[in-house]
């Protein structure tokens, strides 16, 4: 079904949604979408890396009303009771909670491993206890690992490159077993790099546009990991509020299934800091500086979005540049 016709849909029929990891980046952009389609949404996170203001920006605007429709719960999905909890009478759940961060994971693997496979299976058998009528789960690009080919194709992935990768493709093989053992089907959605409104900039793990955007606006110094050649396939955030909406609703799943996010593009760190210069009408000077390449990176990147196009209904809206010049202005 077309993503118009699923949207006029559940305006007509409303359902309850889950989204955990609502104070986080994508979370929060879910968390408006469905506001803004008058849906029912339970939100749970434990603010290790959300933010309250994120919340209070879906609040300024979504209406009184819709905002009623909304019950925050703040707590962690390493309890599983706070899991079954949050869980009754949920519809469809999109779980999106869990530490982000290639070098988060090499520093600290067992925090990591904690919020993103044991916290990953207790939503997934809570879920299943509680039969939802969908699971649509935060899968990642850096399932890939090692894997040479390019465009990335969902059945071919090479080794991870760092624990966090690590968790996410356990979380595929968990998800496919819960198939194949309880017949409790699952989305994994792979989502290459996100970008958008509310991706926090602070800290040391802060993802590269956010980052650079800040350090532009305040003509700071740009660090770029490597030559700058690395290359990803940006996708901006509305594409991915659209495909967790069409992945919870697909009435034709017969089995857990994992799909590339992202626009099938691919940008280079020089051409993106080039962008982000060129959208912020910044073309003055801006210090760059090269460092060493970051362990666990991969090099390049760029999904075959195929499946997703095929099997969903996904239909992108926005390329990187749509994205970028969206964000920026
Ligand atoms: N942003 C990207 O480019 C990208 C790429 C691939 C995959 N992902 C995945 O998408 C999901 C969302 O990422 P994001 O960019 O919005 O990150 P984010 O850090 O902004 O959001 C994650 C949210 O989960 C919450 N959380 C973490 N551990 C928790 C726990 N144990 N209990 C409850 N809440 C917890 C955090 O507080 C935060 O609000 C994550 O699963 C991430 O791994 C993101």
């Amino acid at each position: 079904m077309k993503y118009n016709q699923v949207k006029d849909k559940l305006l007509a029929s409303p359902k309850t949604w889950l989204v955990t990891g609502v104070a986080g980046f994508i979370g929060s952009n879910l968390l408006e979408a469905l506001l803004l389609l008058d849906q029912t949404v339970i939100g749970l996170d434990n603010f290790s890396t959300g933010h309250q203001h994120n919340l209070d920006a879906v609040k300024d605007v979504a209406s009184e009303k819709q905002w009623e429709r909304f019950q925050f719960v703040q707590g962690d999905i390493c309890n599983y009771d706070t899991c079954k909890s949050v869980l009754r009478n949920v519809d469809y759940v999109l779980h999106q909670a869990a530490l982000g961060s290639v070098p988060r994971s090499i520093e600290n693997p067992i925090n990591t491993n904690a919020s993103n496979i044991s916290g990953f299976l207790n939503m997934l058998t809570a879920a299943k206890e509680q039969d939802v009528s969908s699971f649509i789960y935060a899968a990642s690009s850096s399932t890939y690992g090692d894997h040479p080919d390019l465009p990335k194709v969902e059945d071919k992935i090479g080794n991870p490159l760092s624990p966090y990768a690590v968790t996410k493709y356990v979380n595929e093989l968990y998800a496919d077993v819960f198939y194949r053992t309880y017949d409790f089907k699952s989305v994994g959605l792979r989502y290459f790099n996100v970008f958008g409104p509310r991706q926090d900039p602070e800290g040391a793990y802060a993802a590269v546009i956010p980052k650079w955007v800040a350090a532009v606006n305040a003509s700071d110094t740009v660090y770029i990991n490597g030559d700058g050649e690395t290359s990803r396939d940006f996708c901006y955030i509305e594409n991915v509020v659209q495909i967790n909406i069409l992945a919870a609703t697909a009435e034709n799943l017969t089995k857990s299934e994992v799909y590339n996010v992202a626009v099938g593009g691919q940008t280079s760190l020089n051409q993106l800091i080039e962008l982000i210069k060129e959208n912020l009408r910044k073309n003055t000077f801006t210090d760059i500086v090269y460092k060493d390449f970051r362990a666990g990176d991969v090099r390049h990147s760029k999904a075959s979005i195929d499946k997703a196009i095929r099997e969903l209904g996904y239909d992108p809206q926005f390329n990187m540049n749509q994205g970028l010049g969206k964000l920026l202005n």
